[in-house]
């Protein structure tokens, strides 16, 4: 039941630091250790190459997800779109394994996918929210995202769970193959937690930004570099499908390679600068944008902030910004689309589970 919300997906916004604690004791031993199912870590550090296949937000979830694994367990990653693999399949390495994304477990597209590489004998695990769902049913292995039922259209803390238990499976992966982390990841994820708490507190800000810049344009860019775009790709995604605005996700470096003719004075550019290595290089693509009239919105991560950005994310691990900076995302879709008067719950033309290819 959505209480004393006036939606599901504003409810389901704010369960985020709450099902991030959980996932961090669900996967957590006695000792208080991070751990995996035993036979998925085999799984993985047996074969020779991931294969992620997934659709939408959990795409979305898999492009982060590529990052965990081939940074910490030193793995090779390849996302893949379910509906465009299953019909023009890569190469594949000698021993693949498949790592299905799915919320609802019941995604056609991805479903087909599923069935074609069994066909050929290839292993399988599904990360999804529906503990006997048929991608969970039908794939070797599953782990679970502990979100609770999500009922909005657009998925909000199923994709946050799905780059905790990312997070987590890298982390378990990169420790069984010897490779040791930086840093204590539970002890971080417990900080990412407190993090979503102060920016689901931060809500009227949210709804100024929207006002601000999204209440009557016709368009919206959001650039990123490294986990940035993957995170502004999933940014444009929730603006698009509740609130009807044309919103489209970029590598900050590509936008001059073509959509900068789309530039007009005021088109609003959401740029997240999270990342140190590539913070000079995302300001100067905010500076070609706003130089031909664009109104850029910055979201900096605290440390890497300039006095003219629009709204400062708390201090967390740079490595896991994405479980942060899609908060303030989500929350200017949410309030776009409620000021344009759209259904947030129940978008037009959408289901919550594709069950067709
Ligand atoms: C976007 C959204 C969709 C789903 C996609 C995959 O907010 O909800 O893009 O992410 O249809 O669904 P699952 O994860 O259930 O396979």
């Amino acid at each position: 039941e959505k209480g004393t919300y006036p939606h599901y997906m504003l409810k389901e916004v704010d369960e985020q630091p709450l099902v991030m604690r959980k996932i961090i004791q669900k996967y957590q031993n006695n000792q208080g250790k991070l751990t995996i199912d035993p036979a998925i870590v085999d799984a993985i550090s047996s074969a020779d190459r991931l294969y992620i296949v997934a659709c939408g937000t959990s795409y979305h979830a898999g492009l982060v997800g590529k990052q965990f694994i081939e940074r910490w367990a030193k793995k090779p990653v390849e996302v893949h779109v379910a509906s465009e693999f299953s019909y023009n399949m890569p190469i594949l390495s000698e021993k693949p394994l498949f790592i299905f994304i799915s919320q609802s477990g019941e995604t056609a597209d991805s479903r087909a996918v599923l069935v074609q590489i069994k066909e050929h004998g290839y292993q399988s695990l599904t990360i999804t929210n529906v503990p006997g769902s048929t991608l969970s049913r039908e794939a070797n292995h599953t782990l679970l995202l502990h979100a609770g039922p999500e009922i909005a259209v657009a998925s909000t803390k199923a994709y946050t769970a799905q780059l905790g238990v990312l997070a987590i499976l890298a982390a378990v992966t990169a420790e069984a193959r010897g490779v040791e982390l930086s840093f204590d990841l539970v002890k971080e994820l417990g900080i990412v937690a407190n993090a979503m708490e102060v920016l689901c507190d931060q809500k009227d800000e949210m709804e100024y930004i929207a006002r601000e810049y999204l209440s009557t344009t016709r368009n919206c860019f959001f650039i990123g570099r490294s986990v940035d775009y993957y995170v502004g790709l999933e940014g444009a995604l929730k603006l698009k499908e509740i609130s009807y605005i044309q919103a489209e996700g970029f590598a900050g470096g590509e936008l001059k390679h073509g959509t900068i003719a789309l530039i007009e004075n005021g088109t609003p550019v959401i740029a997240l600068a999270t990342q140190e290595h590539v913070n000079l290089s995302i300001r100067g693509n905010v500076k070609e944008v706003a130089a031909r009239g664009a109104n850029p919105c910055i979201i900096a991560l605290k440390g890497l902030e300039e006095e003219d950005d629009r709204f400062v994310l708390p201090a967390i691990h740079e490595e896991l910004t994405p479980l942060a900076s899609v908060i303030p995302l989500q929350l200017i879709a949410y309030y776009a689309a409620l000021h344009r008067g759209c259904d947030v719950d129940k978008p037009r033309n959408l289901a919550k589970s594709v069950t067709v290819e």
